[in-house]
C-alpha cells in the first residue's frame, strides 16, 4: 500500500437524514408487515420466505406470493439452462483491474479527458489541461448514460450518440496541486469537468471509436440553461446574479420516447457555501442539507456565484431533472420543474396508455420515492407544442404494512398543501418538494437510488442502497450496511395508477455476517445502486459500496471485493456476477446498442481515496489505482467500457 491512509467520517453524508418529519419509515412498515405475515402464516421462516418473494415468485407481487417457501424456489445458480443468464460468473476481486466473464472482451472508451471531437485538445496525464480544454473533453466521474442510435436497423448498432453524466470531481486528480488553495481557474475547470458529454461513436469490426461529429458537445456547470414548467424561467426564486448556467452532480439519467436525454441533479447542495457569519439556512435549505461549509468543494471562496449569502437564489436553480436534445447541439438544456426539486438520483420514464410516467428517487437517508404522471397523451401534447414533462401530477410514495401502497399527490390546494398552510402556489410546492412530501405523509426510505421497469410486466424495481442502521432506523435491517431492492406492481399494471402492491426483491449482503441476506457466498454483493432491465428482462445490478467500507473486515466487507455488476433473472431469482471493477471505483451507468451485442458500462472514480488502499494526492495520484492506462506517470481515469462477446452474441444470454 502506498499513499496516506485517509480519514473517513464514521458516517457517509448521504447516510445522514435531514428529514425531521415524523413520517413512518420503510423499516417500521416492513417490520410490521413481517409480523402480520408471521401471524397469518404461523411461522417466521414461512413468513419471511413469502415476504422475500425474490426467489421463485416470478412475476407475481408479494400480495399473491404468500406461500413461496425456499424449497419451492428454482435453483438460484442455474443448471437448467432455461433462464436468462448464459455466462460463467466471475469471482469477487480486489485487483486493480476490470474483469468480465470468459468469452467476453471489455474495451476502454472515452476515459476522462478524451476530446469529444477527435480534433480537440489532447489529454494531459499531469492534470495540466486548462478549464477551456476540459470544456472540450469528456468530464470526470462518468455516471448515468444512454446510447441513441444513428441510423436504422443494424446501422444504429454501429453508430450512435453516447450521452453520459459526470457526477462530481476528485480534486486530488483533477488539479496538478490537488485540493490546495481554491482559485477562479480551478473553479472553472471543476465546472467544466461536471455535466454531460455527447459523443458520437462508431464501431469498426469489434472496436468502437470516437467519430468527428457536428452533434458532439459538452454541457458543463457553465452552459446556458433554461427552465420550464410551473416554476417558470422568470420566477422570482430563480432570479440570481447572471443568467442561469449549468447543471451539477449529474447522477443517474433517463430518456424519453421522443428521443431526448434526462440528466438528474443529485447532491447539488455540496457546491454552495459561505463565510458570512450572519448567514443561516432557511428551513427549506436545512431540509435539503444546505450548509455553510457545503461538501468541501470551497468554490464560494473563489467564485461569488456559489456564495450562499452573496447570491442567495443561485442554489434554487439546482435540484431539477434536465432535458437535453442530443441531436441539436444548439438546443439549451431545459430544467423541467414539474418533476420536482429534490436530490434526484435518476428519472426513469415509461408509458401507460399514451401517458408519460417518470419515476425518481431522492437519494438521502430518510427521503422519498416520487413519480410524475403526464397529463394526456404525450404525442398529442407534443403535437400541440407542449412538453409532456411540463404538465402532469407529481406524487410521493407511501408504503403500507399490508403490502399495498399509495401515490400521494403533491398538488397545490389538495390535502395539506393549501395557502392557509403556507403554500403559495404549485411553483412553491415544487421548489420545496421535500417539505411537500413530508406534509402529505410519504414513507421515509433508505436512500432510493436507481429505478427500472421490467419490460415483461411493468413491475417497478428500486435500489435502496444502504445507510440507515446508523440510528435512523429507516431500514428493515439494523444495522444495514448492505442495502436491498424493493419492487412494486402498480394497480392493474397501469404505471399511472395511484395504488400499488409491494415486496422486497432481495436483501443484499454477506451471509457470513448477515443471516437475513437472500444471497449466498457465490453472489455476495452490497450497496446496489445502478439498476437496469435489458430488453430480454435481465436485471443488471451495479454496486456502489462506499470507499470508507470497501474490502474492510471490520465493516463486514472482506468477502465482497471491489464494486461489481451482476445480472439477475427475475423469473427464477438466479443472480450471477458479470463484472468486477478496479480499486476505488463504483460501477454506475449502463446502456446497450439496439442489437444488444454491445453493452456500455461506466467505471466511476477509480483511484479515489479508500480506507483499504490509501489516498491519491499530487505527489502520488496512483496510490490507489492506475486504471485504465497504467502509465507510469499517469493517473486513474473514470471511463466507459464497451463490452462485447467474442462470438458477437447477445450480452448476458
Ligand atoms: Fe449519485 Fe445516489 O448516487
Ligand atoms: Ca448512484
Ligand atoms: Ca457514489
Ligand atoms: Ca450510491
Amino acid at each position: 500500500m502506498s499513499g496516506q491512509l485517509p480519514v473517513f467520517p464514521e458516517i457517509d453524508p448521504d447516510d445522514v437524514s435531514s428529514n425531521p418529519s415524523g413520517n413512518r419509515t420503510f423499516g417500521e412498515v416492513a417490520a410490521r408487515r413481517l409480523s402480520r405475515r408471521d401471524a397469518l402464516l404461523g411461522g417466521t421462516a414461512a413468513a419471511a420466505a413469502g415476504f422475500l418473494a425474490a426467489a421463485g415468485a416470478g412475476t407475481a407481487s408479494a400480495a399473491t406470493a404468500t406461500a413461496a417457501a425456499p424449497a419451492a424456489a428454482p435453483a438460484r445458480h442455474g443448471g437448467g439452462g432455461r433462464g436468462l443468464l448464459g455466462f460463467a460468473p466471475v469471482p469477487t476481486s480486489t485487483d486493480d483491474a476490470l474483469t468480465v466473464p470468459d468469452g467476453y472482451v471489455a474495451q476502454v472508451l472515452i476515459p476522462w479527458g478524451t476530446p469529444v471531437r477527435p480534433s480537440g485538445p489532447a489529454w494531459r496525464p499531469d492534470a495540466g489541461n486548462t478549464a477551456d480544454e476540459q470544456a472540450q473533453q469528456v468530464g470526470m466521474n462518468h455516471d448515468g448514460m444512454h446510447y441513441f442510435p444513428l441510423g436504422r436497423g443494424s446501422e444504429g448498432s454501429r453508430r450512435g450518440l453516447l450521452v453520459l453524466n459526470h457526477e462530481y470531481i476528485d480534486q486530488e486528480l483533477l488539479f496538478p496541486d490537488g485540493p490546495a488553495e481554491m482559485t477562479p481557474e480551478k473553479v472553472a475547470k471543476a465546472l467544466a469537468a461536471h455535466g454531460v458529454s455527447v459523443v458520437e461513436i462508431e464501431r469498426r469490426g469489434d472496436t468502437w471509436r470516437v467519430a468527428e461529429s457536428r452533434r458532439a458537445r459538452r454541457i458543463t456547470g457553465s452552459t446556458p440553461v433554461t427552465f420550464s414548467g410551473p416554476v417558470r424561467a422568470d420566477h422570482p426564486a430563480l432570479r440570481a446574479d447572471g443568467p442561469p448556467l449549468g447543471t451539477l452532480n449529474n447522477c443517474s439519467n433517463g430518456w424519453t420516447p421522443w428521443g431526448t436525454y434526462l440528466t438528474c441533479e443529485e447532491n447539488w447542495n455540496n457546491y454552495f457555501g459561505t463565510t458570512d457569519p450572519d448567514w443561516e439556512p432557511t428551513a427549506s435549505q436545512a431540509r435539503y442539507g444546505v450548509s455553510r461549509g457545503g461538501g468541501g468543494f470551497r468554490w464560494h471562496l473563489a467564485d461569488p456565484r456559489f456564495d450562499l449569502a452573496a447570491n442567495p437564489n443561485e442554489i434554487n436553480r439546482f435540484g431539477w431533472v434536465v432535458e437535453i436534445d442530443p441531436e441539436n447541439p444548439r438546443a439549451k438544456p431545459v430544467k423541467r420543474t414539474a418533476l420536482g426539486r429534490v436530490k434526484h438520483e435518476g428519472c426513469t420514464v415509461t408509458e401507460s396508455r399514451g401517458r408519460i410516467v417518470a419515476y425518481t428517487g431522492d437519494d438521502q437517508d430518510g427521503d422519498y420515492i416520487y413519480k410524475f404522471v403526464g397529463q394526456g397523451n404525450w404525442r398529442v401534447q407534443r403535437a400541440l407544442g407542449r412538453s409532456p414533462l411540463d404538465h402532469g401530477t407529481l406524487y410521493a410514495a407511501r408504503f403500507d404494512d399490508d403490502g399495498t401502497g399509495t401515490w400521494l399527490p403533491l398538488e397545490h390546494g389538495r390535502g395539506p398543501l393549501t395557502r392557509s398552510n403556507g403554500w403559495a402556489d404549485q411553483a412553491d410546492v415544487l421548489l420545496r418538494t421535500r417539505e411537500a412530501a413530508d406534509a402529505v405523509g410519504a414513507t421515509r426510505m433508505d436512500r432510493p437510488e436507481w429505478i427500472s421497469v421490467n419490460p415483461d410486466n411493468q413491475d417497478v424495481y428500486c435500489t435502496l442502497t444502504n445507510g440507515s442502521g446508523w440510528g435512523s432506523a429507516v431500514s428493515p435491517r439494523t444495522p444495514n450496511p448492505y442495502g436491498h431492492i424493493v419492487r412494486w406492481t402498480e394497480h392493474r399494471r397501469d404505471n399511472a395508477a395511484t395504488t400499488f402492491e409491494w415486496d422486497l426483491f432481495l436483501l443484499a449482503g454477506d451471509p457470513a455476517h448477515d443471516p437475513e441476506t437472500t444471497l449466498d457466498a457465490r453472489d455476495v454483493f452490497g450497496s446496489p445502486d445502478g439498476l437496469a432491465f435489458d430488453a430480454d428482462g435481465r436485471l443488471w445490478i451495479q454496486t456502489d459500496v462506499s470507499n470508507s467500507t470497501q474490502n474492510l473486515p471490520e465493516r463486514g466487507h472482506e468477502n465482497i471485493g471491489n464494486n461489481q455488476m451482476l445480472a439477475a433473472d427475475p423469473r427464477t431469482g438466479e443472480i450471477r456476477r458479470f463484472l468486477t471493477g478496479p480499486r476505488g471505483a463504483e460501477i454506475s451507468g449502463i446502456t446497450f446498442t439496439p442489437d444488444r451485442r454491445t453493452m456500455f458500462v461506466n467505471v466511476q472514480h477509480p483511484g479515489e481515496a479508500t480506507a483499504a488502499w490509501g489516498a491519491p494526492g499530487p505527489d502520488d495520484p496512483r496510490a490507489v489505482s492506475n486504471w485504465p492506462d497504467f502509465a507510469p506517470d499517469g493517473r486513474p481515469r473514470s471511463a466507459t467500457v464497451a463490452v462485447r462477446r467474442r462470438d458477437g452474441g447477445v450480452i448476458g444470454a
